[in-house]
């Protein structure tokens, strides 16, 4: 196994390399996600394209060096609202296909529509749960796989890992990506702003997200996956970026956070206002978090 450290920080990220936004129970009833705690749908995808937008020119690179090419076929497992689908279907052509997997009805609309805006017609998508297996064709099978931001919401990820080695052909690859969002700071901490971030772990911990799950990602693949390299990539986000998405975490997450009893209505109020005067915040204030992308290969 290879671990680089990459030296070079760049893009904005923070508490939002992943997306902190709950779902209503109705909406995982109605939805095919029961077991997912966070919003989908249009209201999940401005932060999820943030996201992809912050980390878009590294993961560009680091699909390059996993030998992503055209006329491939490759898996997105959890794929979302599509934001790394479309990248993928415009990477492998019109000569290569993409199959995108989520369990969520929500997030597949998103993605279709998408899709179809950018006029791409190598797209599969397929409504599945992945704690369940999956009966795959053999032409169906990839020569790549990504997942990103997903096996964190899974009680179980190295079944889920094993049950994705099925996707792909013998020699294939996967890039898979997840946080370590206990490694987060901040540049110049301030006592409101290092409670907001401690309320958003401690309330998607709850929901039984595993924030630190990229730093063992590497080691969980052992035994499924042969380990070709770990990059570890820090992301900043300034002050205006950062305000950008702890305002919508704040919003989507304050009424979950108010009646799990983990806030007051006094605490949300004053994150509101920390956040709103986070743009008047001098030069040299930002936020960063941790990512890591885990190459691998079926042997
Ligand atoms: C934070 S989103 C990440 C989406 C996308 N990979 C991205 O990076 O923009 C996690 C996705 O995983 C999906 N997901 C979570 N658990 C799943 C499961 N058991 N089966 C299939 N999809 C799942 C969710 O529905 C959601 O769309």
């Amino acid at each position: 196994m290879r671990m680089m450290g990459w030296t070079f920080l760049k893009g904005v990220f923070l508490v939002g390399l992943v997306s902190t936004s709950f779902a209503s129970d109705e909406q995982e009833a109605s939805d095919g996600a029961p077991t997912y705690h966070m919003r989908t749908g249009a209201r999940a995808h401005g932060p999820l394209q943030q996201q992809h937008d912050m980390i878009l020119s590294d993961l560009e690179a680091i699909l390059r060096e996993c030998g992503l090419k055209e006329g491939m076929t490759v898996w997105d497992v959890g794929c979302g609202t599509g934001t790394l689908t479309r990248l993928l279907a415009e990477k492998v052509g019109p000569t290569g296909h993409v199959y995108a997997l989520d369990f969520s009805a929500a997030q597949l609309d998103v993605a279709r529509v998408a899709v179809q805006e950018d006029g791409h017609t190598n797209v599969t998508f397929v409504q599945h749960d992945l704690t369940q297996s999956f009966a795959i064709k053999e032409d169906q099978k990839g020569d790549f796989l990504v997942s990103r931001f997903v096996l964190m919401h899974l009680e179980d990820p190295k079944a889920a890992l094993s049950r994705m080695r099925d996707y792909v052909k013998k020699g294939g690859a996967c890039l898979l990506m997840e946080p370590d969002n206990s490694r987060n700071s901040l540049a110049r901490p301030c006592e409101e702003a290092q409670s907001f971030r401690r309320a958003l772990l401690e309330v998607g911990e709850k929901a039984g997200l595993d924030y630190s799950l990229g730093a063992r990602l590497g080691r969980l693949c052992e035994g499924v996956w042969q380990v070709k390299s770990v990059h570890e990539k820090w992301y900043q986000n300034d002050a205006a970026g950062t305000q950008k998405l702890w305002r919508a975490r704040l919003e989507e997450m304050e009424e979950k956070l108010l009646t799990s009893r983990m806030a007051t209505q006094e605490q949300i109020d004053g994150w509101h206002h920390m956040i709103d005067n986070l743009s008047s915040k001098e030069e040299g204030w930002y936020s960063s978090a941790l990512l890591y992308y885990v190459h691998g290969v079926k042997e």
